[in-house]
């Protein structure tokens, strides 16, 4: 039975920001909003939302995310492939037939000579098809994997990083990667730990595209019912806010996949320790959630009281939520900085936020900088030394709300 735990009320597109004429009611479509409730399965242990949005409104030509343009991920992607070619001989599998789930522009592909690609959003089918990929413009089904294997044969590898947690029927899509997989062939994707968003109070990884936000124990029950197994696990504490990445092989074959550190245990051991096997544990956490929301609401309308200029710094799909959820709009934060061309000049979704060019805005003219892009705050602390030394302040809500400087 599924059991609802937790509500962020409505909530529109994370991912699609918007031009001035949708914002200024100069168009006749309305900004789509859905209830973003969350539930728990109790016989899988899968942490979903309980209403799937369609994947045509949010995986489009209009997709906003270009990993090419984020120098960590790029090189987070390079030396996963560096990895995957290394293991070869340890687990015993080829990297003839590569197969990447939601390609984006290239960053993990790139790193082979050959690989199929499969995405849905157009604009980055073009870039995998100019590197010389060949590129399915589609969602990842049975249907489309028996396409593949007719046209490519069996793949030895098929990685995915960042997606498979968007698939909503994932039965259908751990079908598919049995019926693509070779005999000795390695399935390996990377997506934010759900562990790590509990532990860490980042309900903001929870929006339209992450379908589920996963733990180790499900995956396993739902890989299991498809006849496959994890036999691995990488603690990513430092990508995308905390993520897992999980190897899966066939279940029941003669193989040298395992391994000998016990990853799989310790992950599992770690997450019932932590409580994910409970519903109680959920309810904990969406009070804490609730009291995230209500002190940085006071935090900002404090700023306002006194007369402080707030800006946020990242215009992420997990600040969409932040912001919605709080009812937090231009009266309590004047814009949003980034330097992704692609959003600049557009609208934060719902609340309409204006996302503006770091390099145009004086960061200098702000006291506090509420950080949309916590998971890069290492990063965004070391860019703005002159900020700090000016005597301005971070705000995050992660892993409470708290300014840091
Ligand atoms: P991302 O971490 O991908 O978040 P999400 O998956 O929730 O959308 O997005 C990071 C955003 O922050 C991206 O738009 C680029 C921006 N950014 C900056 O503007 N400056 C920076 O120094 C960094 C690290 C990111």
């Amino acid at each position: 039975m599924k059991k609802e735990f937790l509500d962020l009320g409505q909530q529109p597109i994370a991912n699609k920001f918007l031009y001035w004429e949708e914002v200024n009611g100069d168009t006749d479509t309305e900004e789509f909003f859905f209830d973003l409730k969350v539930v728990f399965d109790e016989e899988t242990n899968l942490v979903s939302l309980k209403e799937f949005v369609k994947p045509e409104l949010m995986f489009n030509e209009d997709y906003k995310y270009n990993t090419s343009l984020s120098v960590p991920m790029v090189e987070h992607f390079k030396k996963t492939a560096e990895l995957m070619k290394e293991l070869r001989n340890d687990y015993g599998y080829k990297t003839d037939n590569v197969l990447e789930i939601g390609s984006n522009d290239g960053p993990f592909v790139s790193n082979f000579e050959n690989a199929v690609c499969v995405e849905p959003c157009d604009n980055f089918v073009e870039k995998t098809e100019e590197l010389g990929y060949k590129t399915y413009n589609a969602f990842w089904t049975t249907e489309l994997a028996e396409n593949i294997v007719n046209e490519f044969g069996k793949m030895d590898l098929i990685y995915s990083a960042n997606c498979i947690c968007h698939i909503q029927d994932l039965d259908d899509c751990f079908q598919a990667v049995k019926n693509t997989l070779s005999e000795k062939g390695m399935f390996v994707f990377e997506d934010p730990s759900l562990l790590r968003m509990m532990e860490r109070g980042s309900y903001d990884q929870i929006y339209d595209e992450h379908a589920h936000v996963f733990s180790v124990l499900a995956l396993k029950k739902i890989l299991a019912r498809n006849d496959l197994q994890i036999f691995r696990v990488d603690d990513l504490s430092h990508i995308h806010g905390g993520s897992n990445r999980i190897y899966v092989r066939r279940m029941n074959i003669n193989s040298n996949m395992f391994d000998a550190s016990g990853s799989v245990f310790e992950a599992i051991r770690q997450e019932k320790e932590f409580g994910l096997d409970k519903f109680e544990t959920y309810k904990v956490f969406a009070n804490r959630v609730e009291k995230s929301k209500k002190d940085l609401v006071e935090k900002l309308n404090q700023y306002k009281k006194e007369g402080k200029k707030v800006a946020s710094y990242g215009a992420t799909s997990k600040s969409t939520t932040v912001f919605n959820y709080c009812d937090i709009g231009t009266d309590l934060i004047d814009l949003i900085s980034d330097t992704t061309p692609d959003k600049i000049g557009l609208y934060a979704p719902g609340s309409h936020i204006p996302v503006k060019n770091r390099s145009e805005v004086n960061i200098l003219d702000y006291d506090v900088l509420f950080l949309g892009a916590w998971n890069f705050k290492d990063t965004i602390a070391n860019k703005e030394q002159e900020f700090i030394k000016k005597g301005g302040k971070f705000l995050t809500h992660v892993p409470q709300v708290m300014e840091f400087s």
